[in-house]
């Protein structure tokens, strides 16, 4: 058994990219089912009331271990640690900022946590602050980014597997068993996925948002900016009128908490369709334990 396998408890190498719009217990429990590792996405979750009543949803589903994806902005952090401990769960992410208040307790409650990054020098500052293991998410992902220069996992993940200890995850461009066998040839133990999990028959995601990942092709998302951070989108005839201005700005133009709305009912002019670079090679909805058992053929 690899170490990472050891960390998440599941059969196959493959955790759930966590998309806090389509935060779903049945999709949870249908991806651990098959044999990778479910996450909740708990970022923003305000209560840990909440967390309990997502993950006591997935445990009427799953006997399976799943995770949970914490934000470590997030004031109920210390709360929804407890939570998940007492609800048996063994493994979270943490992700956007600084780990290190989070560990030694998670420790304490015999969990381990994987932390989410996007950079090399995160990488090796996140190990000292006691990560078990590391999700490196390259900039071809799908989710919210940084506005500094980024690498894509080509060059990130092997990099970052030559300065750390701990196990490596790669994030970002990952749809079929050729991305997977990929990611481990770099140097990865497993993988995390985002938009091929998003466009699978058991999604939540609304059929306008699959539709606009089968319909993207290569070079159709962009990174929208966001203030201090960016976040890929599909692009749109309005956003690409809206690129081709200078002038355009798009912190006016797109506000993150009308992201939801948009994502459910498909008016992407609100907001673009939130989806990674591999939306190019997704062309079909699949079921879930399809796309985990092509992975790992
Ligand atoms: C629309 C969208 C929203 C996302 N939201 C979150 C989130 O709320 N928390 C998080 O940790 N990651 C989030 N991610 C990142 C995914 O968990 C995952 O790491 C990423 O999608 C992997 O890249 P891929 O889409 O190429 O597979 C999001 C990704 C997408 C596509």
């Amino acid at each position: 058994m690899s170490r990472l396998l050891d960390i998440l408890g599941c059969e196959y190498p493959i955790i759930q990219g966590p998309v806090g719009a389509m935060n779903s217990p049945k999709m949870v429990a249908a991806i651990s089912e098959a044999g990778a590792f479910g996450m909740l996405a708990l970022g923003f979750t305000g209560s840990a009331e909440e967390a309990k009543r997502m993950v006591g949803a997935v445990r009427e589903l799953t006997d399976k271990p799943f995770g949970a994806n914490l934000m470590t902005m997030n004031p109920v952090n210390q709360e929804i640690l407890e939570v998940l401990a007492e609800s048996g769960v063994k493994t979270v992410t943490t992700s956007a900022g600084s780990p290190r208040h989070l560990y030694p307790r998670l420790h304490e409650l015999g969990m381990k946590g994987l932390h989410v990054l996007l950079a090399l020098s995160y990488a090796v500052k996140a190990e000292d602050a006691g990560a078990d293991g590391l999700v490196i998410s390259g900039a071809e992902s799908g989710g919210l980014r940084s506005v500094n220069p980024e690498s894509s996992n080509m060059i990130l993940v092997p990099l970052v597997v030559d300065h750390v200890k701990v196990p490596v995850v790669a994030a970002g461009g990952i749809a079929d068993s050729r991305g997977y066998r990929a990611a481990l040839a770099l140097g990865a133990e497993g993988v995390q996925v985002g938009t091929r999990f998003l466009a699978s028959e058991e999604s939540p995601a609304s059929k306008a948002w699959k539709d606009a990942i089968l319909e993207c092709s290569d070079g159709n998302t962009t990174l929208l900016p966001l203030g201090n951070m960016m976040m890929r989108v599909i692009t749109n005839p309005k956003l690409k009128e809206q690129m081709n201005n200078p002038e355009t700005d798009y912190s006016k133009e797109y506000n993150i908490m009308n992201a939801p709305e948009a994502w459910s009912t498909g008016n992407f002019d609100l907001f673009p369709a939130g989806a990674g670079q591999v939306s190019a090679l997704i062309r079909e909805i699949k079921p879930i334990r399809e796309i985990i058992e092509e992975m790992v053929s």
